[in-house]
């Protein structure tokens, strides 16, 4: 039997400006644009084999089988490239992350990443990088921008069919020297998964109109703080952004918070940090985890005193980084 293969990775992002809703939930179109660094430290390697059969695709995680749901949002994303190849041959999965899965730490963004990245050339497709960013979309909103490496520009895009809602690197990994310091304070899975919570968000939260009309400012702001090198103006951003998009869902009816004890603590830390005349800034995603971000002549300190808060239980300081790309293909 013949089989088709192909392992790519990609390292994770982190929002600065965020995106929350969409503005078409089938193709997974957001409601608005929004701006990451890719991260070089917090990577999936995801390895895509098609065999020449029909059948159920198998997925599997190192450390055991993935839930259902898991799987089945990978076959659906291999129905996409499936479709584009036009053949119907079943896939084997393997994925391995050194992002906590599922806990607000973005690993569905370079996990998606690789699996398109890894699946489109195992299938023989060979996708510009906007083609494979509008791919990986599909499969998880953030995804879209862990194809690209560096600081990186989400397009909200106005076409219906979001070949225009993609990544764009707006400053290249070696370009501008600072850290995010991320302090993970929970190991559970997160309690609401960004889709429904999204959803529930725009349906029910008083605030998410103005969420909606704020957020194009806040990214036109964050664009030209990247462009400037200006990390005061980006924090200041960045800190804007993250709280509006919590104030939405915190709003929403049942409330969403993702907050805990620790996550306040270390808020607090880097308002004191900042009080003192170190810079430094947080950001807070789809769960209780800060990433903090500062200059990297600071990044280790500001660690240090991170962990010191109660209920921080592991940091990493990450660094900007490439983009997805194919570390070994075969047929
Ligand atoms: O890509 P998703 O569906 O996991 O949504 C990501 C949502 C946030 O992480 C909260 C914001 C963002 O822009 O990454």
């Amino acid at each position: 039997m013949t089989t088709h293969t192909a392992t790519a990775t990609a390292g994770t992002n982190i929002a600065l400006c965020k995106y929350w809703g969409k503005r078409d939930a089938a193709l997974n179109l957001p409601a608005v644009g929004s701006l990451s660094m890719t991260l070089k430290e917090m990577t999936s390697v995801t390895r895509v084999e098609f065999l020449d059969e029909p059948g159920l695709d198998v997925v599997t995680l190192p450390d055991g089988d993935p839930d259902a749901f898991f799987t089945e949002r990978v076959r659906t994303f291999l129905d996409l490239v499936r479709a584009r190849a036009g053949f119907e041959r079943r896939a084997r999965v393997t994925t391995r992350n050194n992002v906590p899965t599922a806990s607000g730490l973005a690993s569905s963004a370079s996990g998606f990443a690789a699996l398109a990245l890894a699946a489109t050339r195992a299938a023989g497709l060979d996708l510009s990088p906007a083609e494979l960013s509008a791919l990986a979309r599909r499969g998880s909103g953030s995804a879209a921008r862990s194809i690209f490496g560096g600081f990186v520009e989400m397009h909200r895009g106005e076409k219906p069919d979001g070949s225009d809602a993609v990544g764009e690197t707006i400053a290249e990994p070696g370009s501008w020297d600072v850290r995010l310091v991320v302090a993970v304070t929970s190991e559970g899975r997160k309690p609401f998964g960004s889709t429904a919570a999204m959803e529930h968000t725009a349906r029910t939260s008083p605030y998410y109109r103005e969420w909606l009309e704020s957020a194009p400012a806040d990214l036109a702001e964050a664009r030209l703080a990247v462009g400037a090198r200006d990390i005061g103006k980006l924090g200041t951003v960045a800190e804007r952004s993250c709280l509006r998009m919590h104030a939405s869902a915190m709003a929403a009816d049942p409330p969403i918070l993702y907050w805990n004890a620790a996550t306040m603590g270390v808020i607090r830390v880097v308002q004191e940090l900042r009080a003192s005349g170190i810079g430094a800034w947080f950001t807070v995603d789809a769960g209780p985890h800060v990433k903090v971000l500062c200059r990297a002549t600071d990044a280790r300190a500001i660690e240090i005193l991170v962990k010191g808060v109660p209920g921080v239980f592991k940091t990493v300081v990450a660094s900007p980084g490439p983009g997805a790309r194919v570390v070994e293909e075969s047929s």
